[in-house]
């Protein structure tokens, strides 16, 4: 992706204001609910939390002694109840909850009365192996209806799960599981992606060997009997066998609203990554509000989000916030050009999806392999589209409201993060006119502010650092066993508030234009990844001595993985050492962290005191005049580098 420039940016001058039909009847479309909520955000919020059911109402709206918030604190309730439950016991029971397919076509239709049904039975089957309340569960499993029963039958009986996405490694897994000391995990035997299958049960008895805290296993049989797999009698158990046995009745453990709902691990600029929190009640209350808020979802729609359980956007706007609504939600196990490019739209044509919310990154491919894919299909039923995950380019946004919003269905940017568990900085879009690459305004209830480094309010127009001076009920409770890198990362650079880590301007109509990561996080196709997780993948490996890893923009994923690599004596700087330092990545992280470029180097710029300085190094991966290099213990190191840099691009 060419980097648009900021100043291009701030003078965007294209807008678009919502049709005059969709206001009407959209959710939100009274602007007096900006400033209902800055009046007074705590009964605000209280409002939205009356959205959910409660089996014992709160008795205090928020306990804030930064940074630890508790909201509605005595409240107690069930996110499982909320998400189906109380829809089964009304009409609701056999309207479609779950209309998934999976990869190689096969179909699957479930109600929220056969989701009451499954759910129920899998938490007895999760009970009868010793899961109580407060007990972490591990699920790492490919994108079927039964990773969303899995969850909600965690929420159902209080043990917190801790969703792995499937593209991760053994070793990935195997951190995971013992930060957490996940008591049971569960897995299938296989997911398919791109006609192959996720070897994820192989995975996962990989990443066994040395996580004690595990009792049983749970897998399920999505591969079918010509998939086999090893089964170590005595830990492991099909899913399908232990619900066999299973009691058809389960009831919902009240929960505290601050009892812990799930845990996320996402990857932050330093060391392992972080296990973010989220509890019950303040999280279900923002999710299910912002989905009909920013969603504008409505009892009929066909509500489609694209991404996979195993991030938080899945978590919130594919499970908890759009069941907790009643929603009927698509799902789909694969990849989008699978069995050809057209798969997405041939998806929305046959069921008439009418909402759909997904990622730069897919837009931007979508958009290189061009628009007759998408006309041999119908999409007159979508009404509303919405990005997520990095900042959308204003070319991508153009083709987006053209080619798959038919230039007639508005489009929320929504800005947020695993931390902030809900969307924070969206269009409502009954009420705002948005601009191509704007996520233009924070919901209402939201209180973020431009800071300079001392944290001084900045002026329209001037770059700085997203804060956040309010809390907001979804925000993470913290980081999973470790409360001072919670507040080293986020509550350190200003007292009191929270630092989002993003880099982000105001224009001069108050809109927010987000700017990317201010630290070594990088943002590829829409995961996090750290800088210092990939360096420590690749100095694993025998021949390298030394590694800085970097975010080179790229067209499609947005960032990608480059690698400057220092190799040890008597290793040969080869176009085969490259492939297996990649291959070593892959296999230590996950496929999202395989570098495209290594570029072999026989020192890196560092300052006086030792400190690699990234930013030269991008400069160098992405072909620019190297800025200042003062600071550097020796300029002549990076100047090499630059020269050579040109000569063995690959
Ligand atoms: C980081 C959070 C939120 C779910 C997916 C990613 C970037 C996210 C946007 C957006 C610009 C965005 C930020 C943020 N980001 N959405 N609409 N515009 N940037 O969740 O892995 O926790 O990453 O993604 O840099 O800090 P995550």
């Amino acid at each position: 992706m060419e980097p648009t420039s900021i100043d291009a940016l701030l003078n965007e001058t294209r807008a678009f204001a919502p049709a005059e039909t969709f206001t009407q009847q959209a959710n939100l479309n009274d602007p007096a609910v900006y400033s209902e909520a800055a009046k007074d955000f705590e009964a605000f919020w209280a409002k939205a939390a009356e959205g959910l059911d409660w089996f014992q109402p709160w008795t205090k709206t928020l306990e804030w002694s930064p940074p630890y918030a508790q909201w509605f604190v005595g409240g107690k309730l069930n996110a499982c109840y909320n998400c189906v439950d109380r829809h089964a016991k009304t009409w609701r029971r056999n309207k479609a909850a779950l209309i998934w397919e999976g990869e190689p076509g096969d179909e699957r239709v479930l109600t929220y009365g056969d989701l009451s049904r499954e759910t129920q039975k899998f938490a007895n089957v999760l009970k009868s192996m010793g899961v109580s309340k407060g007990d972490r569960v591990c699920i790492y499993m490919p994108l079927v209806p039964e990773v969303v029963i899995a969850m909600l039958a965690c929420a159902r009986i209080g043990a917190p799960h801790s969703v792995v996405f499937g593209g991760f490694s053994a070793e990935s897994l195997q951190d995971r599981i013992n930060d957490a000391q996940a008591k049971v995990l569960i897995t299938a035997d296989g997911g398919w992606r791109r006609g192959s299958v996720v070897p994820l049960k192989k995975n996962a008895d990989d990443a066994l060997k040395t996580c004690p805290s595990i009792e049983k296993v749970i897998v399920l049989d999505r591969m079918g009997i010509d998939y086999p797999v090893h089964m170590q009698s005595g830990r492991d158990v099909w899913w399908r066998d232990a619900m066999e046995q299973a009691a058809l009745e389960c009831p919902c453990e009240p929960m505290e609203s601050e009892d812990l709902l799930y845990l996320l691990y996402t990857s932050g600029s330093t060391g392992k990554p972080k296990g973010i929190m989220h509890t019950t009640g303040g999280y279900m209350t923002q999710v299910n509000a912002t989905t009909q808020w920013v969603f504008d979802l409505k009892e009929e729609d066909v509500y489609w989000c694209t991404a996979d359980v195993g991030w938080v956007t899945g978590h919130s706007y594919l499970v908890y916030g759009p069941l907790s609504n009643g929603a009927t939600c698509m799902v789909y196990e694969g990849a989008p050009d699978y069995p050809d490019r057209d798969r997405f739209w041939a998806m929305i044509e046959k069921y008439r999806a009418t909402i759909f919310y997904t990622a730069p990154t897919a837009i931007r491919a979508f958009m290189k392999w061009g628009e007759s894919h998408l006309q041999k299909h119908d999409l007159s039923s979508l009404r509303l589209l919405g990005s997520v995950g990095e900042p959308i380019n204003p070319e991508a946004w153009m083709w987006y409201h053209q080619h798959v919003g038919g230039a007639r269905c508005p489009i929320v940017d929504t800005w947020w993060q695993t931390e902030t568990g809900a969307i924070l900085i969206s269009p409502l879009p009954g009420l705002t006119a948005t601009k191509p690459g704007s996520a233009t305004h924070a919901l209402p209830g939201i209180f973020p502010e431009i800071l300079d480094n001392d944290g001084q309010p900045l002026p329209l127009g001037k770059g700085g650092y997203l804060a956040l001076t309010k809390p907001w009920p979804s925000m993470t409770r913290g980081l999973y066993g470790d409360p001072e890198r919670f507040m080293q990362t986020y509550w350190s650079k200003y007292p009191g508030i929270y630092f989002t880590g993003d880099g982000a301007r105001r224009d001069e109509d108050g809109y927010f234009w987000l700017m990317g990561r201010v630290d070594d996080v990088i943002n590829v196709a829409g995961h996090r990844l750290s800088t210092m997780e990939v360096e420590s993948a690749l100095v694993d490996h025998p021949a390298v001595a030394e590694a800085a890893a970097i975010g080179k923009s790229h067209d499609l994923k947005g960032q990608a993985v480059a690698a400057f690599v220092i190799i040890r004596e008597g290793f040969e700087m080869s176009d085969s050492l490259k492939d297996d330092l990649k291959e070593h990545v892959t296999k230590k992280i996950g496929a999202i962290a395989r570098p495209d470029d290594i570029i072999f180097s026989a020192d890196l710029p560092k300052t006086r005191s030792g400190k690699i300085m990234r930013r030269l190094l991008r400069d160098v991966a992405e072909g620019r005049a190297l800025g200042d290099t003062t600071t550097l213990a020796d300029p002549a190191v990076v100047q090499s580098l630059k020269d050579k840099y040109e000569g063995q691009e690959d």
